[in-house]
């Protein structure tokens, strides 16, 4: 059975459904920066600081994807000081966690462009998947240089480069090109920092998603936060398009 496949088996069960698939949009570091009068660099190391307790809280709910959105292809056009603090505290970062996280079993993935980012966190990302793949347990994927747009654009352009012909173009075709090929649809999206949008991310992936929005910045949203998205998330019918 296909991940997907088993999550819609689960959604025909009465019993409370934990999503398989959690994907985040950490949105509002800036904010959360604003409101206590600091830098915006302050307001990402704090993002980044929640990021850590985060994927470990979500490991121990039995949560099998994590995909966290990081950086989008459109956010090169913020301030370049504020650029580069996000690429340097991301090298930061997964150098100090990978280490952690491979022995905590989670195998990460990288979602986006490799060709734009910095030699540097390439290859701190390329080096991080690498021990990480042959892990089992939790599936962190990290979103940077990502945009859903761009992925679909892309993986056209890979089916055509490979010579993949007209008749063969389905949908799971399509999913094979995708970063996320082998990942299964998002269950639940979260949006921290109150808005309502999906900005670009995983609109694939994302077509029959139950979406939360919650108030709290990024930086602080974890604890009885989660627990909220999840029961909400319960209480959701989901029909996939079927009658109820
Ligand atoms: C989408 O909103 C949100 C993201 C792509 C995440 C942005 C977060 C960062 C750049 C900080 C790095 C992350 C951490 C955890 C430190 P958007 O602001 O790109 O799009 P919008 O203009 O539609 O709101």
């Amino acid at each position: 059975m296909t991940a997907n496949s088993e999550a819609s088996k689960r959604s025909d069960s009465s019993d409370p459904i934990a999503p398989l698939h959690v994907a985040i949009i950490m949105d509002g570091n800036g904010r959360w920066a604003q409101t206590r009068g600091l830098d915006v660099s302050e307001g990402h190391h704090a993002g980044f600081e929640n990021l850590r307790r985060v994927v470990a809280d979500f490991a121990k709910r039995g949560v099998s994807y994590l995909t966290l959105y990081a950086f989008s292809t459109e956010n090169w056009d913020r301030p370049e000081s504020e650029v580069n603090g996000i690429l340097e505290l991301a090298i930061a970062v997964i150098a100090h966690e990978a280490q952690q996280l491979n022995e905590n079993g989670v195998r990460i993935k990288h979602l986006g462009r490799v060709d734009r980012i910095s030699p540097e966190l390439r290859d701190e990302l390329e080096q991080a998947v690498t021990i990480t793949a042959s892990n089992t347990g939790l599936t962190l994927g990290i979103a940077f240089d990502y945009g859903g747009r761009a992925e679909i654009t892309n993986a056209a352009r890979q089916m055509i480069a490979d010579g993949v012909s007209a008749n063969d173009v389905d949908e799971s075709k399509v999913a094979e090109y995708l970063y996320t090929a082998d990942m299964p649809d998002v269950d639940l999206l979260i949006r921290t920092g109150g808005d309502f949008r999906i900005s670009n991310f995983l609109l694939w992936q994302t077509a029959y998603s139950e979406f939360y929005s919650s108030e709290i910045l990024w930086p602080d949203f974890f604890g009885e936060h989660i627990d909220k998205a999840f029961e909400s998330f319960s209480e959701r019918q989901r029909r996939f398009g079927k009658r109820a």
